[in-house]
């Protein structure tokens, strides 16, 4: 065999096998299994077109299979006789696919108009994209946070998508479609959640040095467990004990100049980067890219720029007690 073929059935079986690895999941971002009616609308159209490309692919490959077999050099055999023109197979393969794709089409246009428009007594939410992270606000609860969106099981939510800077897209793939987040322009999707969870999502536009590090996170929370948040997200952080280290870190937090760009309710008013006030009680931090641990917040803290590329918050070269000291007092803003 020559080493070129040899090259190419090597590349083949690696490839095939690398794809089968792929099948192993789980899948927290598949649309496949959808969470929302939104989701199930686009998953119910997607079946449809899937079965109609089955359809295709099986008629066109079969008759290809069937030629080559068929028809295939015989020693000896006759030129074949030579044709030329068809009508009725020319009329045939203009009007099948025609027909196909108005057999798309009509349930695709259905659907849009379907999921475009609001539930009456929608909760609405806010999203902005910024780079690099999501900021959500409430605008009938007051409330206003960041990467984590938490909305309550079987209620209507009206999301309202843009940016502050440059266009990203906002996707949590098991609750629907995603949107893109464009300057001075609002997007809409609309989706009532059927099942209690945690739902991972990420920006789908490329938005710069860390579009891969602009994630987010969906909980669908249950009726009480959304209100319990509600209530915890609108209290205001206690000031902390004289002489404690929370202390001594809302102390740093003012010295280096973080008050500048960050919202703490009742201590500072920063409107660049996201509110903190409560963000002690989120599960990740830095744009849904590390778990909010303290070694991760301590990291994160020690040089923004190297965990985050591109990071608009810079490298403050914080010094160890005062690192020390804002990790505790941003692990107390629960
Ligand atoms: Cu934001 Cu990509």
């Amino acid at each position: 065999m020559p080493p070129q073929r040899r090259h190419l059935i090597l590349l083949c079986t690696l490839v095939g096998l690398a794809s089968i690895a792929a099948c192993a999941g789980p899948f927290p971002q598949s649309t496949l299994s959808p969470t929302s009616d939104f989701g199930h609308s686009i998953d119910h159209l997607f079946r449809g077109i899937f079965w109609w490309a089955v359809g295709v692919f099986v008629v066109v490959e079969g008759i290809l299979l069937y030629s080559i077999v068929r028809f295939r050099h015989q020693e000896g055999a006759p030129a074949p006789a030579q044709h030329h023109g068809h009508t009725t197979l020319e009329i045939a393969w203009t009007l099948a696919p025609a027909l196909i794709l108005v057999f798309i089409a009509v349930p695709t246009v259905r659907t849009i108009f379907e999921t475009d428009t609001a539930p009456p007594g929608a909760l609405r939410v806010e999203v902005t994209g910024h780079q690099w992270w999501w900021e959500y606000h409430y605008p009938d609860l007051g409330i206003v946070t960041a990467n984590e969106l938490h909305v309550p099981v079987g209620k209507p939510i009206s999301v309202d998508i843009t940016s502050s800077d440059v266009i990203h897209a906002w996707w949590t793939p098991k609750l629907g479609g995603k949107r893109d987040a464009i300057p001075g322009h609002h997007n809409k999707i609309f989706f009532t959640a059927d099942s209690v969870g945690e739902f991972m999502g990420q920006c789908v536009e490329y938005c710069g040095a860390s579009h891969a590090n602009m994630r987010l996170r969906t909980f669908v929370d249950s009726d009480s467990g959304f209100q319990a948040w509600v209530a915890n997200q609108k209290t205001v952080p206690a000031v902390p004990a004289k002489g404690s280290p929370e202390e001594a870190g809302r102390a740093a937090f003012m010295k280096y100049g973080c008050i500048g760009c960050h919202t703490v309710a009742g201590y500072s008013n920063g409107p660049i980067g996201p509110n903190l006030t409560h963000v002690g009680s989120r599960t990740m931090i830095a744009g849904d890219i590390m778990m909010n641990t303290e070694q991760h917040l301590r990291d994160w803290l020690g040089n923004p720029p190297e965990m985050k590329p591109g990071s608009i918050m810079p490298n403050l070269h914080v010094s160890q007690p005062d690192l020390n000291a804002l990790v505790a007092y941003l692990q107390s803003l629960k």
